[in-house]
């Protein structure tokens, strides 16, 4: 059986987050991500202002002791969110899924806030069947596909479903 797992981020996991938050098909997928997503130097910076954040929570996904993605909370608004990013090689294996549960047992602020274009069939589900239910649409520019893009809302309430 293959595991997931999380731990902390390393300096060593930048360039790997940087190579697939770049990637063309993950950024069209996700839509809501910086301009220029190859920009080196913005993503150092975003990086950077994150990591530095205390109310922001990252950790690095762990597909059988390799990284292959990455997951966090940030307040929106005030408002904790959740968001999360896999290695376009290993998706379809049930990682983000797995990820994300473990994730909601560590960060069991609730309630949780999660959004995806909605259009991201697989993102959607990831969070579902964690658990979060649609609260609403809206529709704003994403600057990854530099097009007006609906987004479903999602929140989870109480506690872990795990
Ligand atoms: C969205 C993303 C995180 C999914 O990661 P993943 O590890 O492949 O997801 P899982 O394997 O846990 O799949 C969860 C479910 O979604 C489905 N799914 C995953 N990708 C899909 C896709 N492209 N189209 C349709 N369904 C998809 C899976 O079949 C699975 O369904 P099931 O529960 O019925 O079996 C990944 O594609 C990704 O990182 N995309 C780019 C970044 C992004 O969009 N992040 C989210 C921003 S809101």
């Amino acid at each position: 059986m293959d595991s997931v797992t999380l731990r902390g981020v390393m300096d060593d996991d930048l360039p790997l987050f940087f190579e697939w938050n770049s990637d063309e098909a993950s950024v069209q997928m996700a839509a809501f991500t910086s301009a220029d997503p190859s920009d080196r130097a913005v993503f150092d910076a975003h990086w950077a202002r994150t990591r530095s954040d205390p109310r922001v929570v990252i950790a690095t996904i762990l597909h059988d002791g390799q990284p292959v993605g990455s997951v966090l909370t940030f307040p929106d608004f005030g408002s904790p969110e959740v968001s999360y990013w896999i290695d376009r090689a290993h998706w379809g294996k049930g990682i983000a899924s797995r990820a994300l549960a473990l994730f909601l047992k560590q960060v069991d602020v609730r309630p949780m806030f999660g959004r995806a274009a909605s259009d991201n069939v697989g993102s959607i589900r990831v969070l579902e069947r964690n658990g979060f239910r649609e609260i609403g649409r809206e529709t704003n520019f994403a600057d990854g596909r530099g097009a007006e893009t609906e987004e479903t809302i999602f929140v989870l309430d109480g506690h872990s479903t795990e």
